[in-house]
């Protein structure tokens, strides 16, 4: 497939990039910021310009312009809270978003696959979740970035609904940690106390199995919208997940057992759906 990856220079993008090329497809990067490594072609574009994104996604001079653009993986964002003030991510999370999908409508491009985030899911857990493990059906915001992904999803409802043969993924990753970026070298410290990463439950995801879950969302037959939990199977934790959570939230209800180190979140829908499977334990690292 031809393929445009959205901050396609980013920590994630570079991962999904190496992946999809790996599997055959041909993928233009755009981003603000050019890649540290050049991995093809790549053009510097605002995406929150919708003349910039028209510009782009039609077709850029006769290099990189192929006849038809199957598939569009948009990750560009400003991927946390408190990295700009909030009404600037906010603002440009979702201009940005929304000039991808609908410059996806016009263009007829059917094959969006986008980065929500596990903030949707109650990050960041004040207090105790509802229920555990936590599954697709919580949705809610409660920071500036998360009601970016929130309206984004939101979005990608209404044009699933107004195009049905559209397919619109939206991926709510974990937090993505980059062993090659010495993410894993912090895992150690965190184990004293569960506080320090009780905000998204000790969960994580390896950034090669979120490139996995790229993938297999560009490749997948599935059409309408469709929002998956990504994250890895275990958490970031030696301690058992029961205890962990017994501790510092006690009495949350189990919906389902949570064994040993498992995550609290449930990726069964992307495994059932995607043919998703994480490898990329940190406990392997
Ligand atoms: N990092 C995480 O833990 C995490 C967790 C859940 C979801 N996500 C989401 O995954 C996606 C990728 O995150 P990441 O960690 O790779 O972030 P990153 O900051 O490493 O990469 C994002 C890229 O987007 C580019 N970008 C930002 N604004 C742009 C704009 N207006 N126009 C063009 N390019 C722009 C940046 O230059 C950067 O290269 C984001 O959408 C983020 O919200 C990240």
């Amino acid at each position: 497939m031809n393929i445009i990856v959205t901050g396609g220079s980013g920590k994630l993008g570079r991962a999904a990039i190496r992946d999809l090329q790996a599997h055959g497809h041909w993928v233009l990067n755009l981003d603000t910021a050019p890649p540290k490594d050049p991995q093809g072609p790549f053009t510097r574009v605002d995406l929150t310009d919708f003349g910039e994104v028209m510009g782009a996604l039609s077709g850029i001079d006769q290099q990189y312009r192929r006849d038809t653009i199957d598939a569009v993986v948009h990750l560009a964002a400003i991927p946390g809270p408190t990295q700009r003030p909030d009404h600037v991510t906010f603002a440009q999370n979702i201009v940005s978003t929304y000039n991808i999908f609908e410059a996806c409508v016009r263009l007829g491009i059917g094959n969006i696959v986008w980065a929500s985030s596990e903030t949707l899911l109650g990050y960041p857990f004040d207090g105790p979740p509802a229920s555990v493990p936590i599954t697709e059906a919580v949705r809610e915001s409660r920071v500036s970035y998360a009601h970016s992904k929130l309206l984004g999803e939101v979005l990608a409802e209404q044009y699933a609904r107004e195009h049905p043969a559209m397919k619109l993924l939206c991926l709510r990753f974990s937090n993505i940690l980059d062993p090659d970026a010495g993410d894993y070298d912090g895992l150690e410290g965190w184990q004293a106390d569960p506080q320090i990463r009780k905000w998204n439950l000790w969960t994580y995801i390896d950034v090669r199995d979120a490139a996995q879950a790229v993938r297999l969302g560009v490749e997948s037959e599935i059409t309408g919208m469709e929002a998956f939990i990504i994250a890895n199977e275990d958490s970031v934790m030696h301690r058992p997940s029961r205890e962990l959570l017994n501790e510092v939230f006690p009495g949350v209800l189990y919906t389902q057992d949570v064994p040993g180190t498992q995550s609290f979140y449930d990726t069964s829908k992307a495994r059932t759906l995607l043919g998703f499977t994480p490898t990329h334990s940190w406990r392997r690292h």
